[in-house]
């Protein structure tokens, strides 16, 4: 089996990449992040903005499966720029999606938890659409456009992600609270918000799970414990030998962001356990994780 990974070079792309089912070539795009050395003979450069090299590579390495996880995933940067942002991750998606249907290949699609407003939690893969922000907009409108294709295709919606990315890569809620606890500053945390945090590896395992069983259709994929971004960050604290005290509550209208939050989209894991056999991991054992892999391979 073939594979290609578009934006192998993300926090995703990274754990796909490493957690790929032994014996398949799988390969990688990367966009301004240099790969790892070991990655160099399967990595290609690409720019979703840039059509016929889009379509050049497919063609060329012919996969059997892409799984198109590149985008741009600032939630801020998709409401200040919402033309360049849809340039990639709605009409770079479609790019990917008809180069797949010219070589015959499955098209797997990562969306979001942002597709939700968030005031109707849990939601399972029924539940209607309504997004709270341009980045959640773009999200259901490449969806839209999957879904009205005639590719064979999966739509996997993971909810707010952590683990460790590459160098150089985007932080996330764990890294981006554990260099605030390094400084020894306190981690202000918005104290309405709730989710259902997702070690990477765990969605890494679910998109596996999905492709090796030929399945198609929609996942909601999430962690096992509904937690507020509160608890989570004094869980953060605790797993990595810092004072939970350091945690401040506070009203997320302190934050100058310029996209609403959904306050809670988490999910129903149903169709995630059930149809897929993945078990969503629960945060202790998901920071424990991440806490063994830093012995080895630092922050
Ligand atoms: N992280 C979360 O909590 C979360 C939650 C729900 C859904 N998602 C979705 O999950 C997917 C993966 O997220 P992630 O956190 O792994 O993303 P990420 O770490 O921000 O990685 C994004 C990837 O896209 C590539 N990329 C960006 N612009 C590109 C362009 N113009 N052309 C080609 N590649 C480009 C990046 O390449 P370089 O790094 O080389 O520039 C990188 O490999 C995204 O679709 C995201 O919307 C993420």
């Amino acid at each position: 089996m073939r594979v290609l990974i578009t934006g192998g070079t993300g926090l995703l792309g990274k754990a796909l990449f490493e957690g790929a089912p032994k014996g398949w070539q799988v390969l990688t795009t990367s966009h301004r992040i240099l790969p790892p050395a070991e990655w160099r003979d399967c990595c290609h450069l690409l720019d979703l903005q840039d059509e016929a090299a889009v379509l050049r590579l497919i063609e060329t390495l012919r996969p059997e499966v892409v799984i198109h996880t590149a985008s741009i995933g600032g939630v801020d940067e998709a409401e200040r720029d919402p033309v360049s942002v849809r340039a990639i991750n709605v009409i770079g998606t479609a790019t990917v999606g008809r180069a797949c249907a010219r070589v015959g290949a499955g098209f797997v699609f990562i969306s979001s938890n942002a597709v939700f407003d968030g005031r109707h939690p849990p939601y399972d893969e029924q539940a209607p659409t309504c997004a709270v922000n341009r980045y959640g907009a773009l999200k259901i409108e490449a969806e839209a456009w999957v879904r009205a294709s005639t590719l064979p295709w999966i739509i996997i919606r993971p909810i707010l992600m952590y683990g460790w990315p590459l160098p150089g890569g985007r932080g996330n809620v764990v890294t981006r609270w554990l260099a605030l606890l390094k400084t020894g500053r306190p981690i202000e945390v918005a104290q309405e918000l709730y989710s259902m945090p997702l070690l990477v590896d765990n969605c890494a395992e679910a998109v596996w799970a999905a492709i090796q069983q030929r399945r198609t259709g929609l996942y909601h994929v999430a962690g096992a414990d509904r937690v507020s971004l509160v608890d989570f960050a004094r869980a953060v604290a605790r797993a990595f030998g810092y004072e939970e005290r350091r945690v401040v509550p506070v009203p997320s209208t302190r934050f100058a962001t310029l996209a609403l939050r959904p306050v809670d989209t988490s999910f129903v894991t149903m169709k995630m356990e059930q149809e897929l056999g993945v078990r969503p991991i629960g945060i202790a054992e998901g920071l424990a994780t991440m806490q063994r892999v830093q012995v080895v391979v630092g922050p």
